[in-house]
């Protein structure tokens, strides 16, 4: 593990996800509406922003940016031709924004954008910005001396909507899938250019199923709030997952963003009741769980009902479902997660899970 000394990359925490996606004022209604996120910010025409539109909305410590053009030929524009909705950039909050662009910068990053100070009434922000996977992005985001909502550029937004949350907390970890042969390549990047350690590896024998196969690698940063496994297809009989992903996503992205709660049951019934669609697996899988998994606080039938998996490991267990795809093309996803001293990723839920999704991709006609 890396000693505080050795982080050059001291991360607090994500400060918050950039979706581009080709409707930002209904795709906020949609995750307050079903997910129980607040309004918080917004940037658009009424503040300056002739370009684009940007709505933010908030969950305990989960902050989403949905962003839309406001006209043709944008560079969000292209990403949303090419990538349909999706997750442009995994915003880092750190303490020194021009500092880790340097550090990664002067270890083989690749820059975005260069450390910029941006600033209002309200105090000064300093972002800057390298290049990850695919299109996707990194952004540092320094914010000690601002006390605005969100960023400089954006305003206060509230509706009249009412939301209720649904328990969200924060991000677990953020998971990539990347094109045949990449795995290795962005393991390596975290490693030497962010400072991450690897703390697990599955290989195709692990994570297959009769038709399909996939490889993925955890990468932590050092106080382990970052965590982003990263997944590559492996050869398998039918198209796997991670290759109707690839094939939907024009290339290499962010499929899935793990959120905690502290009480899965009522997250998860809860948006049940707002239409959200969960994957689900046969019941023969409860009917060995308790075997599998030993005692758990929960009923297992209630589990069944809702469909959440678990998984136990040294440490202790975790409780876990995944969304459908929760935009038109077949590739970003939620994970909802609770952690009861487990930290690993559900392994003994990955067979289980993949052929739930492959039953999926059988209807889809994309296995
Ligand atoms: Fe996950």
């Amino acid at each position: 593990m890396n000693s505080s000394a050795t982080d050059f990359l001291p991360l607090n925490g994500t400060d918050h996800i950039e979706l581009y996606v080709s409707n930002a004022l209904q795709a906020a209604y949609f995750y307050q509406v079903a997910f129980g996120f607040e309004p918080y910010a917004y940037k658009g025409l009424s503040t300056g922003s002739k370009e684009y539109e940007s709505y933010v909305v908030k969950q305990d410590k989960v902050t989403m940016v949905l962003t839309s053009p406001m006209k043709g030929g944008t560079a969000a524009g292209l990403h949303i031709d090419k990538h349909g909705d999706g997750v442009k950039a995994i915003a880092l909050w750190v303490d020194d924004a021009e500092h880790s662009y340097k550090e990664t910068i002067k270890r083989g990053a690749v820059s975005n954008f260069e450390p910029k100070t941006i600033e209002d009434e309200h105090g000064k922000v300093v972002l800057s910005s390298i290049k990850l996977y695919g299109d996707t992005i990194h952004v540092f985001v320094e914010r000690k001396d601002y006390k605005g909502v969100f960023l400089p550029g954006y305003k206060a937004w509230n509706n009249n909507l009412k939301t209720e949350p649904v328990g969200f907390k924060y991000i677990d970890h953020m998971v990539a899938n990347v094109d045949w042969g990449e795995m290795n390549t962005w393991v390596d990047f975290y490693k030497n250019v962010m400072g991450f350690n690897q703390l697990i590896s599955f290989d195709d024998k692990d994570i297959s199923t009769e038709y399909t196969a996939l490889m993925s690698k955890v990468m932590s940063n050092g106080n382990g709030r970052i965590k982003f496994p990263i997944n590559e297809p492996a050869e398998g009989k039918k198209r796997s997952q991670i290759e109707e992903y690839l094939m939907f996503y024009g290339g290499s992205g962010v499929q899935h963003i793990a959120i905690a709660t502290d009480d899965i049951m009522h997250t998860v019934s809860t948006l049940q009741s707002r239409g959200i669609d969960f994957l689900t697996v046969p019941s023969s899988y409860y009917e060995v769980l308790q075997e599998r998994v030993g005692r758990i606080d929960e009923s297992i039938s209630q589990l069944a009902e809702l469909g959440i998996l678990v998984d136990r490991d040294d440490e202790g267990y975790l409780l876990q479902i995944f969304t459908k795809p929760l935009q038109s093309r077949p590739t970003m996803f939620f994970e909802i997660i609770q952690r009861k001293g487990a930290k690993s990723f559900g392994k003994g839920n990955f067979k289980a899970l993949f052929e739930a999704i492959e039953r999926e991709q059988a209807i889809r006609g994309t296995l």
